[in-house]
């Protein structure tokens, strides 16, 4: 688990002075304990699944979504990931990838991930034209969306996740510069997360809306169930849905808290389901009081429930942002999820969700999609091995 210092030694290194201030005052009041600095981590490289699906969620992250060059054919995309392999086992383990311009840039402990992901378009090129995994397609469009180009699509993904936005930049730069001769960047969405209390524990985090948000995602055998796929050459790998949702913070605002909180179903100081118990209880669909539900109809997590949805699951594992842009109307700033979910079959699991929750959901009052990319994420490998090996080599 995460390695936690307390001592002076890890505040300093990391420039975490004033922590060790708050950490000292709160020690002597008697109040919770506080972290003085939270050393990340080192993810191995190697393994059955890339890294970025199951290992912890990050402080920061971007992805960027590439379009292929014209003449970027099967053999090349193999080059290009090809380096890119060897790019992450350097960038994972701190160590320089080959050609950095800024060797001293490489920096272990600071949970660096990167998940790569290949668009539709990948399985029109010559000799792939076969191997487009079951289910794999575009989101078919919602009444809600108000999709964007500029935030949907793409032929290739890199998802750099880290607890460090410095490392994160770094790593986007180098992984951009190997990838342009064979591909340009379509878009680029950077986004951030707490998942950590003031003592460095895992919590699950909050989104804008200050709603804890993943409390209910699958665990254990359930959740390699929901996610892993089991279909040729991406067995072990999985299907990614990332869709850009704004969310109106300030018509959010405006609403009661009660009102936020049965949108949902849970309430907000812990994600408790408003039919009782604590943060990662299920909710009760068939409670009631007074003979009404006390999970509404419309309550996004009734929607989205498996129950609701024939057993349907995701993982989910978004990322909050915010954005500001020069419009006509002068400086626009939004607010928002990079939302994203993994699962085995994006035809069978995400689409009738999504659907539903188009149809019912009562968070639709103050959210809409403006971007929508899919993503078949192939399976890890091991020393010697690259990504993608198995659908290009
Ligand atoms: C649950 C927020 C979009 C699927 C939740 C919960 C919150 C939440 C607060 C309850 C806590 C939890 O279990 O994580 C949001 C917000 C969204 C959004 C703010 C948009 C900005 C979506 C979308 C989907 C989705 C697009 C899928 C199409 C689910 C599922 C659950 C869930 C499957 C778990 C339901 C359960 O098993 O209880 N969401 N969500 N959400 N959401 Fe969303």
């Amino acid at each position: 688990s995460r390695r936690r210092l307390f001592g002076y030694a890890g505040a300093a290194g990391l420039g975490g002075v004033a922590g060790v201030v708050a950490g000292r005052a709160s020690a002597a009041n008697g109040e919770a304990p506080v972290a003085q600095d939270v050393v990340g981590r080192t993810h191995s490289p190697y393994g059955e699944q890339q890294a970025g699906i199951f290992t912890p969620k990050t402080m920061t992250g971007e992805l960027v979504a590439f379009d292929l060059a014209p003449d970027t054919d099967r053999a090349a995309l193999g080059r290009l990931l090809r380096a890119w392999t060897g790019d992450i086992v350097a960038l994972m383990t701190g160590r320089p990838p080959a050609g950095d311009f800024a060797p001293d840039m490489a920096q272990a402990a600071v949970s660096l991930t990167v998940l790569v992901g290949f668009g539709p378009r990948v399985f029109e090129l010559e000799g792939l034209a076969g191997r487009r995994p079951a289910g794999f397609q575009d989101i078919p469009p919602m009444a809600h969306d108000r999709l964007q180009d500029r935030w949907s699509g793409g032929d290739l993904l890199a998802w750099v996740s880290a607890d460090d936005a410095t490392s994160v930049a770094h790593a986007v730069r180098r992984l951009s510069t190997d990838a342009a001769p064979f591909a340009s960047v379509r878009w680029r969405q950077r986004g951030f997360w707490r998942p950590l209390d003031q003592t460095g524990a895992p919590v699950t985090g909050r989104n804008l809306f200050g709603q804890v948000d993943g409390s209910a995602n699958p665990t254990g055998d359930l959740l390699r169930e929901t996610v892993l796929s089991t279909d040729d050459w991406l067995a072990g790998g999985t299907q990614l849905v990332v869709r850009r949702i704004e969310m109106n913070l300030d018509t959010w605002d405006e609403a009661t808290r009660s009102r936020q909180e049965a949108s949902v179903g849970r309430d907000l100081p812990e994600g408790a389901p408003l039919s009782g118990g604590v943060e990662h209880d299920d909710v009760d669909l068939a409670a009631t009081v007074d003979g009404s539900p006390v999970i509404a109809l419309d309550a996004h997590a009734r929607v989205s429930h498996p129950s609701q949805n024939s057993g349907r699951r995701m993982l989910r594992r978004g990322l909050n942002y915010t954005a500001e842009e020069w419009t006509d109307a002068g400086l626009v700033e939004t607010s928002g999820l990079i939302f994203s979910a993994f699962q085995a079959n994006i035809a069978d699991q995400f689409i009738p969700v999504q659907r539903s929750l188009d149809q019912l959901d009562a968070l639709n009052e103050w959210t809409t999609a403006i971007g929508s990319a899919v993503f078949a994420i192939p399976p890890g490998f091991s020393e010697g091995g690259w990504i993608g090996e198995g659908l290009l080599a």
